[in-house]
This record gives structure tokens, C-alpha cells and sequence, in this order.
């Protein structure tokens, strides 16, 4: 095998630069226009035909093999959060209140490696490789929009590879498993309306805001009474908004929160469970509800041949790697989903926390920053998984 993590090495000031750039300049979700520039450039230098505006401010481009045979995809996120930066870096960002909090600027510069090391090799590629550098992964619909563009079409996608550097584990960590890796998401949005009236007069009133807290405390009993124990789910109640005077009962509340799940079943019973709570406590404190959830990713079901593939790629890459084969990694939700959902492939975590150097703030923190040393890894291990599993899926 080429040694990709020499090479991956030697790039290491372009891929610093690059992700160093990007932190500075963040872009929100489908607004990635200078990054989306930059990577259109940098893919062009290569001699790469790009198409932009795929999903809006996506950019593709295609690395062509010298025979022909699969097509893997390989998918990296741009944006970045409306989270104001505390790093107090030199590199910080430039844009008050834009923050990437998340990784997605080393992802984009990982991505941007990975195709210059198979791009050098490309006469020896066992098949084709789709560089696709996504726009508004958090929570924008950046991938399905993508899939509408037919990004998973002409040529047709065989095989799917993403991966996210991960502040969970330190540097060394690689979370290469089969299976549940990320949980399916929704949010839900509830408006419980009763009669408003004069605080010190309740009978007269239908108080939304009572009705709420039951429901709030009984939503809990999904998780506790009605899941599986050995199963996973969450749901969380994270905003309630009603009333504006201490003397007046409001006549609505207003509630928003998420449920995470990975399995189907288990996905059907709390959205079933959860409609009868809301439905149930709301009318017997005598009010109305209205009540939507709404999907917003899959869960993240990682292929089992391919995991195999990767960590048996990364075993020889970086033998000095703590490689972790047991998912799920989080119940935080991904929308790679979706184009995993069509198209099976792997979806790998590579550890980038250093504790020693401060850097192992969470994700969407503001003070969020990783060991840069994650990401050669991360290029050389997406470049050499790519061809393992293009030479698998020719056999
Ligand atoms: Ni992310």
C-alpha cells in the first residue's frame, strides 16, 4: 500500500492553511459561497472538472480512474454555527457570531487532501471517486438537497465514505463500527392552548402553562417506562415559552424539543407514545394541542463489510491507533444519513482531543478547538479506506 500517512504528512502545511482559512472566514448553512470558491479552485488546480451549485452552494467534482469500476463517494460538510468563537486563537474567526464550532472547516480541508493523494494516483484507482463537499449539514437539509441535484447519480454512486473528527476521544481514537453510529433525529413543536384569564381568579382561566409541566413531566415516562431498557432513546423538552405578566395565566404555551432513536420500532413507539402523552395530558387539563414532529435525520447505520474494510485499512495505516469496533458514538444525529440511507457505506470518527494542549472542548462549543494532527490522519485513512473498498466492490 502507498504510505498515505507520509504523504498525508508532507501536505500537512496546505491542509493547515486551508482549515486555519476556512476557521477564519465560517459561512452558515447554504451560505457557503467563499468556501465553496475556494474549493472549486482547489479541485480545478488539480485538473478537476467541478460543478457548482449542486443543493444550492455544493460543489462536485469527479477523480476519474484509468478503468473502469465502482464510483465511491466522498463526502465532507462546510458550514458552520451561529455560536460566537472564545478560542481566544490566532485563527479565530473574523465573523462576530459564526463560528466553526463543529470541525466541519478541518472536514473540508481533510476532504481537499484526500483528493490530492488520489488524485496522484488516479492510474491505478480500482474504480472512480466522487468528491462531494456538502453544504448546511446542521439542520438545513444540506444533504437531501444534494440528493435532489442527483448527486448520487450520473455516474451512479456505489459505495458511501464521510468521516467527522471527533473531541469525544483523544488523537490516536478511530470509531470504525459496524452499525447504529448516530441517532436518528426529530424535532417536535407543541401549542397548548387554554383560556387566559387574572392570576388570582385560576377558576375562571384554562392555564396552558399547568397543562404544560404535566405534559413536560410526563413525556419523560417514554423513555423510563415505555423503552426497552436496552435500547437507546431520548427526549428532551429544551424551550417552553408562555405568559408575559405575573398576574396573568397566558392563554398558550408554546414547547419545542428533539427525540433521538435508532431503531425503527423503537422510533414508532416513541412518536406513537408521544402523541398520546401530549394528546392525553393536554385534554385532561382541558386544552387544546397542536402537536408536529418532523424527521430531521435518519439514524446512521453503518455498512458491516465496509467497517470491516476500514479497520483492517486503518490497522496497517496507523498501527498506533486505538480503534474502537462498538458503536453507537453518540445520540447526536448526522445528515450523511440520508445519502447512507441510499446508498450503504461507512461513516468513520477520528479522535482529535488533546487534553494536555486545551484542546478538548466539546462540539458547538464556543471554546471548541481540536489537535490539528487529526487531520493528516484522517486524509491519508478516507484516501486509503476509498481505494480498499472501490477494490473490494470490484471483486
Ligand atoms: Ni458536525
Amino acid at each position: 500500500m502507498i504510505d498515505f500517512l507520509h504523504e498525508a504528512q508532507q501536505l500537512f502545511p496546505y491542509t493547515q492553511a486551508l482549515r486555519r482559512d476556512f476557521h477564519m472566514h465560517p459561512e452558515l448553512g447554504h451560505q457557503e459561497v467563499r468556501t465553496a470558491g475556494i474549493v472549486a479552485k482547489e479541485l480545478q488546480s488539480l485538473g478537476l472538472e467541478v460543478t457548482t451549485g449542486v443543493g444550492k452552494t455544493g460543489v462536485v467534482a469527479m477523480i476519474e480512474g484509468s478503468q473502469p469500476g465502482p464510483v465511491i463517494l466522498l463526502r465532507a460538510d462546510m458550514d458552520a454555527l451561529p455560536i460566537h468563537e472564545e478560542t481566544g486563537a490566532e485563527y479565530a474567526s473574523r465573523t462576530p457570531g459564526v463560528m466553526h464550532a463543529c470541525g466541519h472547516d478541518a472536514h473540508t480541508a481533510i476532504l481537499l487532501t484526500a483528493a490530492r493523494l488520489l488524485h496522484t494516483i488516479r492510474h491505478e484507482l480500482p474504480g472512480s471517486v466522487k468528491l462531494v463537499f456538502q453544504p448546511a449539514e446542521e439542520g438545513m437539509g444540506g444533504a437531501e438537497g444534494m440528493i435532489a441535484d442527483g448527486v448520487l447519480d450520473n455516474p451512479k454512486v456505489d459505495v458511501t465514505l464521510g468521516l467527522h473528527i471527533w473531541n469525544e476521544q483523544p488523537l490516536g481514537w478511530l470509531g470504525l463500527a459496524a452499525g447504529p453510529t448516530m441517532a436518528g433525529t426529530e424535532i417536535f413543536k407543541l401549542r397548548i392552548k387554554g383560556k387566559g384569564g387574572h392570576g388570582a381568579i385560576p377558576n375562571l382561566a384554562v392555564d396552558p402553562i399547568l397543562a404544560g409541566a404535566h405534559v413536560v413531566n410526563a413525556l419523560q415516562s417514554i423513555v423510563a417506562r415505555n423503552t426497552p431498557p436496552l435500547k437507546a432513546a431520548v427526549v428532551s423538552v429544551t424551550t417552553f415559552h408562555g405568559g408575559e405578566a405575573f398576574n396573568v395565566i397566558p392563554p398558550q404555551v408554546e414547547l419545542t424539543g428533539t427525540i433521538r432513536t435508532f431503531d425503527l420500532e423503537i422510533r414508532e413507539m416513541v412518536l406513537r407514545r408521544f402523541d398520546e402523552i401530549v394528546q392525553g395530558v393536554a385534554h385532561a387539563m382541558g386544552c387544546q394541542v397542536e402537536s408536529q414532529h418532523t424527521r430531521m435525520t435518519p439514524a446512521l447505520i453503518n455498512d458491516a463489510q465496509a467497517a470491516q474494510v476500514a479497520q483492517e485499512t486503518a490497522r496497517h495505516l496507523l498501527p498506533d491507533s486505538q480503534i474502537e469496533t462498538n458503536g453507537p458514538f453518540t445520540m447526536g444525529g448526522e445528515d450523511f444519513a440520508y445519502m447512507m440511507e441510499k446508498v450503504p457505506g461507512l461513516f468513520m470518527f477520528v479522535g482529535s482531543a488533546n487534553p494536555q494542549k486545551g484542546l478538548d472542548y466539546g462540539h458547538h462549543h464556543p471554546k471548541f478547538d481540536f489537535d490539528e494532527a487529526a487531520m493528516p490522519r484522517a486524509a491519508a485513512l478516507m484516501a486509503a479506506t476509498a481505494i480498499e473498498l472501490l477494490r473490494k466492490h470490484s471483486l
